[in-house]
């Protein structure tokens, strides 16, 4: 039964709804998975921090595709945000959880930055991620089909100078993913690490970041989100928006070569 879930390609209701969760479906690649997900008359429970931009994504799926929307409006650096998570997701049958919520939020060396500032990085995209994915992964394992879908990032290869906390929490995150894969498995749960690159989201907006450097490869969330949702079974861990080649690249054994390379390209799309 577990193996006839696994051998469908693609999003399913009836593997992967009625309900999905999002943390962090209100923008970007998050906003694009609700609209697809949707599309296929899945139920979503949203979660994000803005209430604005988070209303306005659950009015539009919910109109378009006439599904149910929910909304959580919280931190999820919260203390209490998992148990809020928890008690209002659960009456709703869940097939899908996605922990997408994550991009770097502080940057600077880290022996002068603040030690604090650099937890709230690790606890968005680790602590907070191994408690949600506990949580939900438990229910999957339970129902005996569904998938998880924690979104990582180029940055988890290399060690990179001003973000070190988010290259390191995003290469926990990867490693983590295997290791559930290989378990759930069995028991027909998908779980699939997608790795992006440079990807115009409202976040990457904010920070003001120059994404019109010539050789550089800008994805677009929908085109992201869309190829996330076609390779939920090409777990654990999957290059999407064409970075199969960045990878391999990312993976070379001359670490010194490698790192100083990136910090240069870091420096070249700062904000000047
Ligand atoms: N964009 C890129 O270039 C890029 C590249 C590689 C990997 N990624 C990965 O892609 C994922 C999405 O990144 P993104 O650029 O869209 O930015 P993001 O800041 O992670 O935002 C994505 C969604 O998460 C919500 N969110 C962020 N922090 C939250 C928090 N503390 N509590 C609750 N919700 C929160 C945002 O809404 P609110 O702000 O309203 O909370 C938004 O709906 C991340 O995991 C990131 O590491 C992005």
């Amino acid at each position: 039964m577990a193996d006839e879930h696994l051998r469908r390609s693609g999003i399913d209701r009836a593997v992967h709804g009625p309900w999905a969760v999002i943390a962090g479906g209100s923008e970007g690649v998050g906003a694009k998975l609700a609209d697809r997900i949707a599309a296929r008359g899945i139920h979503l429970f949203l979660v994000a921090r803005k209430p604005g931009p988070l209303a306005a994504t659950a009015d539009r799926v919910a109109r378009v595709h006439g599904v149910q929307v929910r909304t959580l409006a919280g931190d999820l650096l919260d203390p209490d945000v998992v148990q809020r998570i928890r008690d209002e997701t659960a009456g709703l049958d869940v097939g899908t959880f996605i922990y997408n919520a994550g991009a770097n939020t502080y940057g600077a060396e880290f022996v002068e930055g603040d030690l604090d500032a650099f937890q709230k990085v690790v606890d968005l995209n680790v602590n907070r991620q191994l408690e949600l994915t506990r949580h939900f992964g438990a229910r999957l394992k339970k129902r005996g089909r569904g998938a998880l879908v924690l979104v990582g990032s180029l940055s988890g290869y290399v060690g990179h100078a001003g973000i070190s906390t988010y290259a390191a929490a995003k290469a926990f995150e990867r490693v983590f993913a295997e290791g559930l894969w290989v378990e759930l498995r069995p028991h027909g749960v998908q779980v699939l690490h997608p790795i992006l690159g440079v990807t115009r989201t409202p976040a990457m907006e904010r920070l003001g970041l120059r994404m019109d450097l010539p050789g550089l490869d800008v994805a677009d969330p929908g085109d992201i989100a869309e190829e996330i949702l076609a390779r939920l079974d090409d777990g654990p861990v999957q290059a999407v928006g064409g970075n199969d080649a960045r990878v391999q690249r990312s993976s070379g054994p001359d670490r010194a070569r490698l790192v100083t390379e990136v910090a240069e390209g870091m420096r070249a799309m700062s904000p000047r």
